[in-house]
């Protein structure tokens, strides 16, 4: 069992240097007047904070007490703000973060909570690497778009306060990731 435990610290402290990093990402975009890719990075930063939530959940359910959101290891703010580049090279590097997350780091951890019959950790873990999928697929848009400048076309977003997904326009009926209604998307300003 101590493994899932761990691995849900990893995630915390994984998710909560990701949320920080993009808010920088996002100051940053703003200093370029990229205001659209500022817009996206301040979503994204906020469904990792839902990811932090849920995964703090998972582990005092499981460890049966209240865990305090301390998370252990962060990153020197420094650290943090000596690795800003420029928007394109930020989005790169958010692309590559959200890539390990869903594709390594998420798909061994929903397994490790499987084979432990941890299903609130599982669960966790789930929502979360979908959340990560489309993340990654959004920061791609954008770099695309960036990279041709081509206009970015300025929308709502919209972020589902149960798993992270990010929609456009307007909120689904339907969250596909965890099947929520629309009544449980935040417009992020
Ligand atoms: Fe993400
Ligand atoms: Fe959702």
């Amino acid at each position: 069992m101590s493994i899932v435990i761990d691995n849900l610290k990893e995630a915390i402290n994984g998710e909560y240097n990701a949320k920080r990093k993009y808010k920088l990402f996002s100051e940053k975009a703003k200093n370029e007047n990229l205001n659209k890719v500022a817009h996206v990075f301040k979503a994204i930063s906020f469904a990792e904070s839902i990811h932090i939530k849920n995964h703090l959940k998972a582990l005092s359910i499981i460890t049966k007490s209240s865990i305090e959101i301390n998370p252990t290891e962060q990153i020197d703010d420094n650290i943090l703000k000596g690795n800003i580049n420029d928007t394109i090279s930020n989005l790169e590097d958010a692309i590559k973060g959200e890539n390990y997350e869903s594709k390594i780091m998420y798909r061994k951890f929903v397994k490790n909570a499987a084979n432990n019959e941890k299903n609130v950790a599982e669960l966790s873990f789930s929502l979360a690497r979908s959340a990560e999928k489309i993340h990654s697929k959004i920061y791609s848009n954008y770099l695309k778009d960036l990279k041709k400048k081509r206009h970015i076309v300025a929308e709502k977003i919209y972020v589902c306060k149960i798993c992270g997904n990010v929609e456009f326009g307007e909120p689904p009926k339907k969250c596909p990731v965890c099947d929520h209604s629309s009544r449980f998307f935040l417009e992020i300003r």
